[in-house]
Parts: structure tokens; C-alpha cells; sequence
């Protein structure tokens, strides 16, 4: 992500603030494991949104009208001996250098120089409940003011949550996070199709997750969350993520999995045969979830309200189940009575980018809101026959098929990101056969 992009976002939301107002942002904190072992570092998707700047242990104030500079950092010092264990920092040079910064300070010194900066202000733009801790600091440091009342200092007498404005931005994406977002999903749909030419009974389902992992590191990638690889029952657990059995002859195998570049997620679901064969009830089962979520990808164009995909989807899903006798009775009382959710217990979908389940609202004053350019969402139908559920003959047991895509919001209509993973079931078999 090129400085002019972080550099326009945060005027853009210094504008929606307005004079007299500060934002206060921390970073993400490093993360233990277990014991001395940390997480490998990812930073907080709204300080990365309005910064890029990849350290922990960082505050990012906004302060419109500044006159020595309104993007101020407090990050940690340089330090030589702590350097050699832990590599590199960029240091108050490094972030006014090479990280858009127009004024920065040792983080140590935070408490000395952050109440001046909030001196006089009317609002406090804030992520409250987020970290207790550092609400706590905050309100440190506002009483540290109100502490100078009778000399004269006047505290801020608003916080304001800083997501309505900052989540709205991260919900319209710009052309270069759609770039990033489409790379992302790129390299997650070529693993999805390695898994599917790799993949043969008697191997495990971790054997066929390490491609993944392989793939999207090979990329400079993470994986966006925890990948599900569920053959058989496996399928029909929503969040599966243990990944160790056996993958069994004329099993189907559920695979959601996402790669995440450059801080923007992809999420894609496929499911294809083990052996490389539908059976006819797996095949019958498939082309009902593949209908439903074509038909909600047409439901995507601009103007559209967010739950149409969904209606489209259970539409599609409700008399599907019909057809197959699972379902019986007239098919609007069975979408009115939501006959379906023994079989479909989840949405068809969610904002993606930074955050695999984005940040932005769904409703807007109580109504579905609508669908512009720059959205970006999943659609992703599935149907689950686990054997939990009462009176399903034994043929249709544990046939769990997803089908996920990644689809941005376009002018004309959409863009289906992730167009790279095969879904149609013929041409899965074919790649399969190799
Ligand atoms: N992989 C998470 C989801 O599909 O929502
Ligand atoms: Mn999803
Ligand atoms: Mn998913």
C-alpha cells in the first residue's frame, strides 16, 4: 500500500472529524502463545487502515488543525542492544521517514506530552471497550487536564466512538485495496485447486491443509483464519478447525480456507469427492448449493439490498431440499416457517477485507442497507446433512457442501475474486482425474 493512500485516509477522516476534535488509536499488542512464545505479530487492522506502520507498542493521535503537524506517532525508541535480538525499529526518524508521520515521540514518554495534545479539544475520537487497559490510560490522561482545571486547562468533554466514521471508510474499498484483496483471493483459489489435485483417500486431512500453508507462505501470505478441512461428518461441523483424520473413499471433502496479504483477507469454501467421483446424492446435494450461490452472486449489483444474496440463496436451497424429499410442504411456508436451518443454520455471507468478518454495518436506520461499489462480501450457501438431525435417510448422511466466493461491488454489477477455484462439478471431476 503506497504513504499516499494511508495519507489520504487519515484526512479523510480528519475531515469527518472536524476542528476541535483528536482521534487516539493504539496498535495491536504482541501476543503470547504459550509461555515464551509469541504469535507471530499482526497489527490491528484499524491503526494498519490509518498508519501501515507494522510495530507494536505504538499510538497513532490525529489532531486537525496542528500546526507542527496533524499525523502524530508515538512509537518505541530505537534501541541497539534490543535491536540485535529482535531486528530492527523504525524510531521517532524512521516514522516521519519512511512512515507518513508528521511528528513523532517516544511511546515512553506518552504520558508527558499525549495531554497536551488533547488540551482544549472538544471530542476524543476513541475505540472504547476495545482494550481496557488502554481506556484506562486515556482517561489518565484526560483527568491529568481536568487535574489543571483552576489553571486554566480545559479537558475534552466528548469521547466519541471512532468506528462509525473509520468502519464506514473500511467498508468502501479503493481501487488499490481491491487490487489486494483480489491477489489474495488469487493465491487462495490456486491452493484450493492444488487440494483438489493432490487429494486421495487414506490421506489425512492435515496432509492436504499443509498445501495451504505452503501455498500462502510461498506468497508472503498467512493464513486469514483457521483453515476448516473437514472430510465426511467432518463437512458438517461449521467450525471444524482439529483437521487430523483420515480422509475416507467416497467421502466429500469441505474445504474453507483464506489467504491474507498485505492485511486483507480472502475467504473461500470448496467441497469436492475424495476419490475424485461425486456419488449421485452427493452430486444431487452439490448442484442445489451451486444453483443457490450462483443466484445470490446475481443478487450482488449495486443498489441491491444486503439480504437479497441470502433470500436468493434460501430460495434456491429451501426447494432444492424439497426436491430431494427432505422437505416437505408449500415452499414459501417452508421459507416463511424457516423450514431449511436443520440444513442451512448460517448466513450466506459478511463484509470481507482486513478483518475476514469486516467491520461496516448491515443495517442502517433498522433497514437492510444497500450494495455500492467498493463492497466487498462472501457468498457462501451451504448445505449440512449431519446425522444428527431426525428422520433424513441414511443416503443423504453426512453429505456437508459449502461453496464460498469472495465478490466485490462494481459499478456494472460485481467481481467474483476468487473465480480461480473451480466450482462447477464436472469440471472439479475433471481436474481431479488429472
Ligand atoms: N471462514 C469464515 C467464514 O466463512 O465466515
Ligand atoms: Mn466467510
Ligand atoms: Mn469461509
Amino acid at each position: 500500500m503506497q504513504q499516499q493512500e494511508f495519507r489520504r485516509r487519515r484526512q479523510e477522516l480528519m475531515n469527518l472529524m472536524g476542528e476541535g476534535s483528536v482521534a487516539v488509536l493504539a496498535a495491536a499488542p504482541e501476543r503470547v502463545r504459550n509461555r515464551d512464545v509469541q504469535y507471530r505479530f499482526r497489527q490491528d487492522s484499524d491503526f494498519q487502515y490509518l498508519t501501515g506502520f507494522p510495530e507494536p507498542e505504538a499510538v497513532l493521535v490525529l489532531v486537525p488543525g496542528r500546526s507542527q503537524g496533524e499525523c502524530v506517532l508515538f512509537c518505541r525508541e530505537r534501541d541497539p542492544d534490543r535491536e540485535v535480538w529482535d531486528g530492527p525499529r523504525a524510531g521517532q526518524d524512521g516514522a516521519v521517514r519512511d512512515h507518513g508521520a508528521d511528528d513523532a515521540f517516544p511511546v515512553d514518554d506518552i504520558d508527558d506530552i499525549l495531554p497536551g495534545l488533547l488540551e482544549g479539544k472538544d471530542k476524543v475520537y476513541c475505540m472504547l471497550g476495545v482494550d481496557p487497559d488502554f481506556d484506562h490510560s486515556l482517561f489518565g490522561w484526560v483527568n491529568q487536564i481536568r487535574a489543571r482545571a483552576r489553571a486554566g486547562a480545559r479537558a475534552p468533554g466528548e469521547f466519541v466512538a471512532l468506528e462509525h466514521h473509520l468502519h464506514e471508510m473500511r467498508l468502501l474499498k479503493s481501487q488499490e485495496e481491491i487490487a489486494t484483496m483480489r491477489r489474495a483471493a488469487q493465491v487462495a483459489a490456486s491452493a484450493h485447486r492444488r487440494a483438489m489435485e493432490v487429494t486421495r483417500p487414506g490421506m489425512s486431512e492435515y496432509q492436504v491443509e499443509a498445501e495451504f500453508q505452503a501455498i500462502f507462505r510461498r506468497h508472503n501470505g498467512e493464513q486469514a483464519y483457521l483453515p476448516i478441512v473437514g472430510g465426511g461428518a467432518n463437512g458438517c461441523i461449521l467450525h471444524y478447525v482439529n483437521n487430523d483424520a483420515v480422509l475416507n473413499d467416497g467421502d466429500l471433502l469441505l474445504i474453507d480456507a483464506g489467504c491474507e496479504l498485505d492485511c486483507y483477507a480472502s475467504d473461500i469454501t470448496r467441497t469436492f469427492p475424495v476419490n475424485g467421483r461425486f456419488s449421485g446424492e452427493q452430486r444431487a446435494v452439490y448442484d442445489i448449493v451451486l444453483e443457490a450461490q450462483r443466484r445470490a452472486i446475481e443478487a450482488v449489483v449495486p443498489g441491491a439490498h444486503w439480504n437479497r444474496p441470502h433470500e436468493e440463496a434460501v430460495q434456491v436451497l429451501t426447494r432444492g431440499l424439497k426436491d430431494l424429499g427432505l422437505l416437505a410442504g408449500d415452499l414459501d411456508g417452508l421459507i416463511e416457517s424457516e423450514a431449511y436451518r436443520p440444513f442451512f443454520m448460517h448466513r450466506t455471507g459478511h463484509w470481507l477485507g482486513m478483518d475476514v468478518h469486516d467491520v461496516g454495518d448491515y443495517k442502517l436506520d433498522g433497514q437492510w442497507r444497500e450494495l455500492e461499489p467498493g463492497m466487498v462480501m462472501t457468498v457462501e450457501p451451504g448445505l449440512y446433512i449431519s446425522r444428527n438431525v431426525p428422520d433424513v435417510p441414511a443416503r443423504w448422511h453426512d453429505i456437508g457442501i459449502r461453496i464460498e466466493d469472495d465478490v466485490a461491488v462494481t459499478r456494472e454489477g460485481y467481481e467474483v475474486l476468487s473465480e480461480g477455484a473451480p466450482k462447477d462439478g464436472d469440471e472439479i471431476e475433471a481436474l481431479m482425474r488429472g
